[in-house]
């Protein structure tokens, strides 16, 4: 590492070398590091000069969704000029993803780092770690880290609290988490303002993805060209993947951004039948057909060439035996319910495009369906928030990647398929 700003740190923890990094040396027995343990692995909280440019030089990107970049949206709340909230979004809402759970439940100390970090550089009056109500496992741990740092002396200046949030699908969307914390329910609101302009009791708040913190806590710790050894110049670093569905060993893993999606599927012990297609990104993601996977890698830059992007990174193997139309038609189901039912175009837009899909997957053609492609347009963007959009790039994707078999329901009457479940909807528990 060239000498810089971020070499005078106390650090005393020697920097992971390749894979793992989040999950580098963890108790065996699945629990919790301990503030000791995890103080070993990685050092003391380094006193960074400049984390906004260790961060800028990192090139790290949120690992909430949208892959927007960190430094930016630290730099935006620092304009403001007044002390900010940092909020640590670890609700999870996605039923495919597992990963902030996981790390919730595995290494808090890393999460709290992270935001006690950016609350430092941003001058913070405070800090609210969310996760969701169900999630009682992943806030006993959060909650005993924070009194294994008080006890230590550490978050001093700056307090740390926990709060709960109402389970959902569109809870974890940034205004719907900082409408919940003010007491409000746990809806999206309409923007602007965004919570980096008016957040928490009218405060500019940084809402960040809980593992997007647990990677800037690294970066501090061990430097932006640390972090950009795995990954590539564009989408640097590791990240954490859910992988689920027809997998020997579903769970949570940590691989580096680039890697084949066909080695991940390895990884995740490899797919126990032949793969007809991969949900990539949740049910805000993309289908993407078997054909494809092989010249796929983890990176939006491959993944947006077939109308796809890694999301939260969240992946589930279809297996062939399974029905696209069906599962699809399911999901969508499942999103209807899931909005917050604030906009005409998604509470009834998604709710119909659903309906048809599930007479389709039923082998029951629908009058309906020469409006399916209309209908998704005009509900596409017409939201508060991006759920109607994410539920349509899904179906999108669905009537593409299956064609084949939404043709077969339609003109056979009926589904050929052995009616086996893989998509999860609601919250489903994955281990590490
Ligand atoms: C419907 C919807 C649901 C979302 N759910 C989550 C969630 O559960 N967790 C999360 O971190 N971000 C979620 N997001 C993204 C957040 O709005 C926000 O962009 C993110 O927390 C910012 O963190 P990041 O920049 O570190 O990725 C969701 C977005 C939408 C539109
Ligand atoms: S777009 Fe849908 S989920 Fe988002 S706020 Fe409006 S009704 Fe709720």
């Amino acid at each position: 590492m060239a000498a810089s700003a971020w070499e005078d740190t106390a650090t005393t923890g020697a920097a992971p070398s390749g894979l793992p990094r989040i999950f580098a040396r963890l108790p065996r027995e699945g629990r919790a590091a301990t503030l000791e343990e995890y103080l070993v692995q990685h050092g003391s909280v380094p006193r960074h000069q400049d984390l906004l440019s260790a961060l800028e030089a990192s090139g790290l990107q949120g690992r909430g969704g949208a892959a927007f970049s960190t430094a930016v949206k630290l730099r935006a709340v620092a304009r403001s000029g007044r002390r900010p909230v940092v909020v640590v979004n670890a609700t999870e809402g996605e039923s495919v993803s597992a990963k902030d759970k996981v790390l919730a439940r595995q290494v808090p100390h890393l999460v709290l780092d992270g935001a006690a970090l950016a609350a430092a550089a941003l001058g913070a009056s405070e800090v609210i770690v969310a996760v969701a109500e169900s999630a009682r496992m992943e806030a006993a741990a959060l909650e005993h880290a924070m009194r294994e740092r008080v006890h230590a002396g550490l978050d001093e200046r700056i307090p740390v609290g926990l709060a709960r949030i109402t389970d959902g699908f569109v809870s974890g969307e940034e205004t719907a988490v900082v409408n919940a914390l003010n007491g409000g329910p746990a809806k999206p609101t309409f923007t602007p303002p965004r919570p980096f302009e008016r957040g928490i009791r009218g405060l500019p708040t940084l809402v960040q993805n809980a593992e997007t913190l647990a990677h800037l806590a690294l970066i501090a710790r061990y430097g932006p060209a640390w972090f950009r050894e795995l990954g590539t110049p564009e989408e640097p670093g590791s990240a954490l993947v859910t992988i689920s569905g027809a997998v020997g060993d579903p769970g949570v893993y940590e691989v580096e951004l680039g890697t084949p999606l066909r080695t991940l599927l390895d990884q995740a012990g490899g797919t126990d039948e032949p793969l007809r297609a991969l949900l990539v990104g949740g049910y805000f993601g993309t289908w993407v057909g078997a054909d494809d996977v092989d010249r796929l890698r983890l990176l939006n830059a491959d993944l947006h060439r077939v109308g796809a992007s890694l999301g939260a990174r969240a992946i589930v193997a279809l297996p062939a035996s399974a029905c696209g139309v069906c599962e699809t038609a399911r999901a969508a189901r499942y999103l209807a319910g899931e909005s917050a039912g604030q906009c005409g175009p998604c509470v009834h837009g998604v709710a119909a495009i659903a309906d048809v899909l599930e007479q389709i997957s039923a082998g029951r053609d629908d009058p309906r369906r020469s409006r399916l492609g209309r209908w998704l347009a005009d509900v596409n963007g017409r939201g508060a928030c991006r759920h109607p959009d994410g539920a349509v790039r899904f179906i999108v994707s669905a009537l593409s990647v299956f064609a084949d078999e939404f043709e077969a329901h339609i003109r056979h009457g009926q589904c050929r398929w052995d009616g086996r479940r893989v998509l999860p909807l609601g919250r489903v528990s994955v281990e590490a």
